[in-house]
């Protein structure tokens, strides 16, 4: 598959969909940093630490197995998108986590469908056979997101966290890659 892709928004804005490097690392922590209770789990809590931890991340990611892809626009990060090798679901075999924030700016133009899709295909590519995502049953856009892309609630785990002073209900909802063949 091609790695770097580029399309127009209705607006004639270009965007830009491609693999991170190193480089990126400051502005993809300035993009996920939100206090926001709309948050990805994967990319907040694990990896949206600081820019040196997210370099030292992003140099040693094994890229055949995770995929940390970057939205831009003018050069500038405006979405961020992690698949990685790190199964939410235990026992589910060859499944991805999946992670996704775009800038708030620049939510609701569809660049989340359009990094779902890429994600899909990349999944496909490199074979794995299902994606999973962790999502707050309050967080009704980016459940919609999921689930317009496929994605089904997968009774595995369903976890209650902590934000600020309120207990909010997570679910998983996965995805069955197509053609996704067996890897070890
Ligand atoms: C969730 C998020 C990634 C979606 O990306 P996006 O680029 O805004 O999404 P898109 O524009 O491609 O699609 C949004 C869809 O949600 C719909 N939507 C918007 N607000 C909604 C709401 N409150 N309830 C339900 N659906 C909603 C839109 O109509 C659109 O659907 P459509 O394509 O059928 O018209 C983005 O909003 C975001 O970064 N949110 C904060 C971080 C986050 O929540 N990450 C997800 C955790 S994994």
């Amino acid at each position: 598959m091609r790695e770097v892709l580029t399309y127009r928004l209705p607006d004639a804005t270009q965007v830009t969909l491609r693999p991170a490097t190193p480089d990126d690392a400051a502005a993809i922590i300035a993009a996920v940093r939100s206090r926001s209770e709309e948050r990805s789990y994967v990319l907040m809590d694990i990896y949206g630490k600081d820019a040196a931890a997210e370099r030292a991340y992003l140099e040693r990611l094994e890229r055949g197995r995770n995929l940390f892809l970057v939205a831009t626009v003018d050069g500038a990060v405006v979405g961020i998108l992690a698949l990685l090798d790190m199964p939410l679901c235990r026992g589910a075999e060859a499944t991805l986590a999946a992670g996704v924030h775009l800038v708030r700016e620049w939510r609701g133009r569809g660049i989340g469908s359009a990094m779902l899709r890429y994600a899909v295909r990349w999944a496909a590519a490199h074979g794995f056979r299902q994606i999973a995502a962790d999502i707050f049953t309050t967080n009704e856009r980016s459940l919609h997101l999921f689930r317009k892309a496929g994605f089904r609630e997968e009774p595995c785990r369903r976890r209650s966290v902590q934000v600020g002073a309120r207990e909010i209900s997570e679910v998983i909802l996965v995805r069955r890659v197509p053609g996704g063949a067996a890897r070890a």
